[in-house]
């Protein structure tokens, strides 16, 4: 209780930022804000199925690039090429119903709701749907940012084809830990892939011509009935052959069997700890416990709040 005063007693002379995200943040705001995200979120995943995939990655990489502030969401202008243009093949998607949500909030509270709280709430209203419930608590209070830079999310972005150690160095310097990496590779569940991203894994892995000994035979033979080639970057296949568009912990069953698409799942397994670590996600209610408390470590990576950054009236441009 004391600090709670401190802190806002510090915050109201400017002396700090305000610190942390809360529970329902626009209770008293916009007390509408959720509500009108949840069902238009789900207005748009029940036209659209492959929605939740690009909100939950859209997600993801936002925070993992200057924190969770909605830089993923800003347009390339004259002078600087934006996060979301970094390259072609980070393939990201769903902007048009971020901004569609941000009107339709910004309609009933002006300048009061972040895009950055709206992609973390989209984002969970959209896997939760076909769950007909909230599948983790998403803290808000955060606020937008007013920088973008491709080279960033190059930077900052894992790789389909990190090993182990990299994926940790990567995970790591955003403070979430190796159960995290492999709680949250669990997303992998749902959505696609380009074939350019794994095609080495069938046709030359080593530079000889040759396949990925991880990857199982028959999936592989599979694969290469999809992606005939190293040079296909358009096509695209699902990463849980079947069930692309059910979020569910059959990511942990597929890997077990060698049918993780990118190197940096099947590296999941090349570390005792962390193969055991998928293991016990096989247990379904395990998996969702844990990815709970991972989706709530990722939603806080560097936020901003107090008075940092603003609250952009489009979620695409900086506010003028
Ligand atoms: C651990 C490191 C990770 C790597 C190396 C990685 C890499 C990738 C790559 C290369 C794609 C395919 C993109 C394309 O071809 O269009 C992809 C798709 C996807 N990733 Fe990850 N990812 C990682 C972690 C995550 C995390 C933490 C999440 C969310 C919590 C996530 C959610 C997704 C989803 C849902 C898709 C499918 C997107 C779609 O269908 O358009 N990934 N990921
Ligand atoms: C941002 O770019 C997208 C895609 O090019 C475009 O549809 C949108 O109108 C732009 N936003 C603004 C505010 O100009
Ligand atoms: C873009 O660069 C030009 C020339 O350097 C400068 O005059 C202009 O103010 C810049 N625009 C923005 C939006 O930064
Ligand atoms: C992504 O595309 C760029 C060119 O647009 C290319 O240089 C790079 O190798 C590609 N990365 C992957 C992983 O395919
Ligand atoms: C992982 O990749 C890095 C960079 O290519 C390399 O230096 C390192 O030796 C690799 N680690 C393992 C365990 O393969
Ligand atoms: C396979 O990789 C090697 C080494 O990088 C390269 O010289 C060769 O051209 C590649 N083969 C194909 C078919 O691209």
């Amino acid at each position: 209780m004391k600090i709670g005063i401190l802190l806002c007693f510090a915050l109201f002379l400017g002396v700090c930022q305000g610190g942390r995200l809360r529970n329902n943040f626009y209770r008293n705001s916009c007390p509408q804000a959720e509500n009108i995200i949840k069902s238009q979120t789900q207005q748009h995943v029940s036209a659209n199925p492959n929605l939740p995939a690009k909100l939950i990655r859209m997600h993801f990489h936002d925070c993992f690039v200057r924190g969770c502030d909605a830089s993923v969401l800003l347009n390339s202008t004259a002078n600087n090429t934006a996060e979301r243009d970094a390259i072609p093949n980070l393939s990201l998607a769903g902007f048009d119903v971020i901004d569609a949500i941000k009107s339709e909030v910004e309609a009933k509270c002006p300048n009061i709701v972040s895009c950055a709280d709206i992609l973390a709430l989209a984002a969970r209203d959209a896997v939760s749907f076909q769950f007909n419930k909230p599948m983790w608590q998403v803290l808000t209070g955060r606020r937008d940012g007013t920088v973008s830079i491709s080279s960033e999310a190059l930077a900052n972005i894992p790789a389909p084809f990190f090993n182990l150690t990299q994926l940790r160095q990567s995970f790591d310097r955003k403070g979430l830990g190796l159960k995290d990496l492999v709680v949250l590779s669990g997303a992998h569940t749902i959505g696609v892939g380009h074939c350019n991203l794994f095609s080495n894994r069938l046709y030359n892995y080593t530079g000889k011509g040759d396949q990925d000994p991880s990857l199982d035979d028959s999936y592989a033979a599979f694969l290469k009935t999809k992606c005939q080639s190293l040079s296909d970057t358009t096509t695209t296949v699902e990463m849980d052959p079947g069930s692309s568009t059910n979020f569910d912990n059959h990511y942990y069953t597929n890997l077990r069997q060698k049918r993780g698409l990118f190197q940096s799942d099947a590296a999941l397994l090349t570390l005792r700890a962390s193969a055991n670590m998928a293991l016990e996600l096989l247990d379904s209610a395990e998996f969702f416990t844990e990815f709970g408390q991972s989706m709530k470590r990722m939603g806080n990576i560097g936020v901003l709040t107090g008075s940092a950054g603003e609250i952009r009236n489009k979620c695409s441009v900086v506010n003028s």
